[in-house]
């Protein structure tokens, strides 16, 4: 569903992504992990053009990227950033009509989808009309994602989804996600710095250092079979707590 292909991006002199290269298959959700400024966010940015590389291609659905019209993307493609980047003076109902009133649906069907998301986020009828200062972080990152997969995109990206909530809220908004249909189905690339996050919600994990994609593949392969010393380090400190979890989840 989605390949990129040895797709490079420097800024001035600096590099930040350097040859990287993987598919991500339908329905599958593939996790981009590592520290602060490793390449992520602009790996990430690259699959929806809000950045263009300097080299190399991406394809969605087996056709680049640069060939596919601007609103094409934006039906296809939803997207959620750490501080949710909602519109501070729409409603949550603007906001989360965003993309279909873009698309021209009817006033009714953007009512329907609306309340069905509102159902599926756990979020109360009545912050329809509040704007997203009235509410928790947890309620602000859930009108989020709402907005994302408004106009049911293929593909959702994520960009530190749950970085600005606090431990409790996040762990139990992950497991909220991790059990929602429409999410398990829908092809997601993720990006992260918590390791626990990657390894709850990633099919498969893209471990990314200096620009560089250093391996990819499920948990397990990452625990067991790492390439290099690097993999095997990053992985070290939690390894006891991460196999005890990937145990459980069997
Ligand atoms: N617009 C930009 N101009 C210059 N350098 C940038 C820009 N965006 C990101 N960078 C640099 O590229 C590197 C990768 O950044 P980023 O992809 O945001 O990392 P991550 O999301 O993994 O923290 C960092 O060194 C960052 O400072
Ligand atoms: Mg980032």
């Amino acid at each position: 569903m989605i390949a990129v292909r040895n797709v490079s991006k420097q800024f001035g002199d600096h590099p930040a992504v350097r040859d990287v290269s993987f598919t991500v298959g339908e329905g599958e959700t593939v996790v981009l992990l590592g520290t602060s400024g490793c390449g992520k966010t602009t790996t990430l940015k690259m699959i929806n053009r809000l950045i263009e590389p300097s080299a190399g291609q991406i394809e969605v659905d087996g056709v680049d990227v640069r060939r596919k019209p601007a609103h094409d993307l934006r039906r296809k493609i939803g997207y959620v950033i750490q501080e949710t980047g909602l519109f501070p003076h729409y409603t949550v109902a603007d906001n989360i009509a965003t993309v279909p009133r873009l698309l021209g649906w009817e006033p009714d069907r953007i009512a329907d989808r609306t309340r069905e998301l509102l159902a599926m986020l756990k979020l109360p009828e009545n912050s329809l009309r509040r704007y997203p200062s009235e509410l928790s972080g947890g309620q602000r990152q859930r009108v989020g994602l709402a907005r994302a997969l408004a106009a049911h995109p293929s593909i959702l990206l994520m960009d530190e989804p749950l970085g600005a909530l606090d431990p409790i809220t996040r762990a139990a908004i992950r497991r909220e996600f991790r059990r929602l249909d429409e999410l398990r189905h829908t092809t997601t690339v993720m990006v992260t710095h918590d390791i626990q996050e990657a390894f709850e919600l990633g099919d498969r994990i893209g471990l990314m250092d200096q620009g560089r994609l250093v391996q990819i593949g499920t948990p397990d392969e990452l625990l067991h079979r790492p390439v290099n010393a690097f993999v095997e380090s990053f992985f070290e400190e939690q390894r006891l707590f991460l196999e005890w979890k990937s145990r459980r989840s069997d």
